[in-house]
């Protein structure tokens, strides 16, 4: 079974390793992972590349080719390149060994001209071959260049909108999959319905706010997005429960936003009204949740600054 490697940005680890293992079990429930701190291995029947296209934080992906005990390169391994015309080899010492890293890279691009017709080409290679060390395993691998992640616009912001990259983990945490459609109750500028439409998830957004309601739907237009949208209070999901898989939804603060009454209390009936079986990621100000009968099946803590800490909750 195909073995893919992720690097992951240690900016929100936790979180970029759990997207991980849940965009890769969301494809193929059987897919096994091994964490070896930033560096993700997953095997499993879905190309490396679907998954690395969903994910927020992976900074570097590809194919392992082998595992190696050693230096050892052989014929067999540079298969890959048969098609290419440029490569370049990247080291990555995920390890506390030294290496002269210039040198290796190199000596291994030498290595490799000998097996391929490919010339290194340092700026645009078609493909990027890796040897990635650890303390205890080294591995061997591949990527090539992939269609670059496509992103919606805004054309009106709010100050308390949601940012992008949590909003895309918030997602994928969910466990939502192309084709299904994601529920914001509290949609604000539309960043969860942008988002998931832009990863081929359909959207259903309500907002209370009639302003709020207008920015959105401007965004949504601009995009050429046809999530539905509704003027209504957060309540309003009764109504609508057939036609979602799953919520997604940035809670009000009491801050920037306007809010119906009390935050922590439009918490409480929020959670009071949430369905059953549907896949839900909620991020709320920390400590309002708990008095909540949530169980979540995860929980991760988003500093923001001294007077503000946010948890995403996931079920
Ligand atoms: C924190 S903001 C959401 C921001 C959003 N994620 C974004 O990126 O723009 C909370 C939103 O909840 C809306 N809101 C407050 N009380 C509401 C209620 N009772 N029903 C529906 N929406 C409500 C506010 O108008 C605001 O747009």
């Amino acid at each position: 079974m195909p073995e893919s490697f992720f690097i992951l940005s240690k900016d929100y680890l936790e979180i970029a390793i759990d997207e991980i293992i849940t965009i890769a079990k969301t494809y193929d429930r059987f897919s096994k992972i091994k964490i070896i701190s930033n560096l993700v291995i997953v095997q499993s029947k879905t190309n490396w590349e679907k998954i690395a296209k969903r994910s927020t934080f992976s900074k570097i992906s590809g194919q392992i080719l082998r595992k190696m005990s050693g230096l050892f390169l052989d014929e067999e391994n540079f298969e890959v390149l048969k098609n290419a015309k440029t490569f370049v080899c990247r080291i990555i010492n995920l390890s506390s060994k030294q290496f002269n890293i210039p040198e290796l890279e190199s000596s291994m691009g030498d290595m490799i001209s000998k097996f391929s017709q490919a010339k290194v080409s340092l700026d645009n290679p078609d493909i990027v071959v890796y040897l990635i060390f650890t303390e205890n395993e080294n591995f061997f691998g591949f990527s090539k260049k992939i269609n670059e992640v496509i992103r919606p616009i805004k054309v009106k912001k709010h100050p308390h909108e949601l940012d992008w990259k949590l909003t895309r983990a918030m997602i994928n945490l969910a466990g939502l999959q192309e084709g299904e459609t994601v529920c914001d109750p509290f949609c604000g500028t539309g960043t969860t319905l942008l988002e998931a439409e832009a990863m081929g998830i359909h959207g259903i957004g309500l907002d209370f706010d009639e302003k709020m309601y207008q920015i959105s739907k401007n965004n949504l237009e601009a995009n050429g997005y046809k999530s539905k949208l509704v003027k209504d209070d957060f309540t309003g999901l009764k109504n609508i429960v057939g036609e979602f898989d799953g919520i997604v939804t940035d809670l009000p603060y009491g801050r920037a936003s306007k809010a119906s009454e009390n935050p922590e209390e439009i918490l409480k009936k929020f959670v009071a009204i949430l369905p059953k079986k549907k896949k839900i990621a909620i991020m709320c100000k920390k400590d309002f949740e708990k008095k909540l009968k949530l169980n979540p099946m995860k929980k991760y803590e988003i500093y923001r600054h001294k007077s503000l800490t946010r948890i995403i909750l996931i079920k």
